[in-house]
């Protein structure tokens, strides 16, 4: 595809503030902690910081220094070390990783010699520079990270480091809102084959038809979860799929992970401040069978994948999806919590201006949420730029997550976007809504 030199330059501009803005943010991630925190393991599901530090960095070399720009490695020795498939999370402590300051000088030598490409690179050519798709994966690769730290850092022991103004207060008309939105039956159009910096696993475009449903109006809250907990939610087997009754068993689950017992109510600590949980605020840290367990103990289930994308994309008025639930425009800070502006998420009801054609609310930011929807490729899918990112996931148990939580940067938000984890994770910050079919199913011949 051809680039108008003023094209070109806009693309020029809007690399360098990805990979500058993803970088911004890793620095506070990994400079708020002093150098023995950073090399710490602080849960066996993460890495030590300091892995992801140089792992971002490695990846950037990988593909930006040596498969765009041809140059030779630069310490080929630490590859395996911070290739993600050679060694699990919970082996990272044990490698004899780069320490954190020579990890930063790395990740600093990495990023020095990105920007000289970037100034004089072409985008266009081959397909990794088109649209400069490469420089957007690094770019997005890097804020996924950095959300990954971020759940570090909320599994953290010791005194908080870090901090954020809060979201709004909840707004005075979000009870006045309807429990519910009807999305009607009918055909959308789902994935997306048009936007540069999409993953693979986003494309391609195609049409679903999805009968019509209802679904929630904003995220299921703390207060409506902490009534599920004291309706004995999670002493009742009925309301659990057999395997999610099993983990709640074995794991013992009584409450979402980062909550405790305070006389009536309940406590929760949140990067290292214990403090009463906010019943307007969406419900988090909840694995995919809890989110089940609530949804069947409402009378109701959780959306689909495609029902999900629907609701955040399909305008009824002209027929097209949208690539934010607002409309085409990217997101503002009154449009959706984003970015690791808060430490949280904003109270159920907020962001209006972020509202879908439907009038749900908050479909991105806030909290991830969990669909009923395994991972999938989309029909027509081929693996693009490497196996790994996800076909290798694709069948593997995986439950689809959608929407974005307040810890995704924008350039990773797009109503396209998939995330995906085992129905068991809790530490992530994913919360659910529920919906129901508003069509009786049709019932076949001699039903
Ligand atoms: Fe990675």
């Amino acid at each position: 595809m051809a680039t108008t030199p003023a094209g070109a330059e806009a693309l020029r501009d809007l690399v360098a503030r990805s990979l500058v803005g993803a970088r911004d943010r890793t620095e506070l991630l990994t400079g708020c902690v002093d150098d023995t925190d950073l090399a710490r393991q602080h849960s066996p599901l993460m890495s030590p910081l300091v892995w992801d530090l140089a792992h971002v960095a490695n990846q950037e070399e990988l593909w930006l220094l040596r498969e765009v720009g041809g140059r030779e490695p630069m310490h080929p020795e630490i590859d395996p070390l911070y290739d993600a498939f050679e060694h699990p999370r919970a082996e990272r402590p044990a490698l004899p990783l780069l320490p954190p300051g020579e990890a930063r000088a790395y990740a600093h030598e990495v990023r020095g010699r990105v920007l000289d490409l970037v100034s004089a690179a072409t985008f266009g050519g081959t397909r990794l520079l088109d649209g400069a798709f490469a420089f957007g994966m690094i770019a997005q690769h890097e804020q996924q990270h950095d959300e990954t730290m971020l759940i570090t850092h909320q599994l953290r022991k010791g005194a908080p480091a870090l901090s954020a103004p809060p979201p709004a207060a909840p707004r005075p008309d979000a009870l006045a809102l309807p429990a519910e939105v009807l999305i009607p039956g009918g055909p959308f159009g789902m994935g997306t084959s048009a936007e540069p910096w999409a993953l693979d696993n986003e494309r391609p475009a195609h049409t679903v038809t999805v009968p019509g449903f209802y679904l929630d109006t904003t995220p299921v809250t703390n207060a409506a979860y902490a009534a599920f907990i004291a309706a004995g939610g999670y002493d009742t087997a009925r309301w659990w799929s057999p395997a999610g009754w099993a983990h709640r068993q074995r794991a013992r689950l009584a409450a979402p992970l980062h909550w405790r017992r305070d006389g009536n109510g309940w406590l929760r600590t949140r990067f290292g401040v214990t403090e009463p949980v906010p019943p307007a605020e969406p419900v988090m840290h909840v694995c995919w069978y809890e989110a089940q367990a609530y949804a069947a103990w409402a009378g109701r289930r959780l959306p689909t994948e495609a029902e999900w994308e629907k609701a955040a994309r399909h305008d009824p008025v002209t027929g097209r999806s949208r690539r934010y639930p607002w409309g085409d425009e990217d997101p503002t800070a009154g449009r959706a919590n984003l970015g690791q502006r808060h430490l949280q998420p904003a109270p159920a009801g907020s962001y209006p201006l972020g509202a879908a054609p439907s009038g749900a609310r908050q479909l991105v930011g806030d909290v991830w949420e969990w669909t009923a929807s395994d991972f999938l490729p989309y029909p027509g899918f081929t693996a693009w730029p490497y196996r790994e990112y996800s076909e290798v996931f694709f069948g593997g148990g995986y439950k689809v997550l959608r929407g974005a939580s307040f810890g995704v940067a924008p350039v990773l938000s797009r109503a396209t976007f998939r995330n995906w984890d085992y129905p068991i994770r809790r530490q992530i910050f994913a919360g659910f809504r529920t919906a129901r079919d508003a069509e009786p199913a049709l019932a076949g011949p001699g039903a």
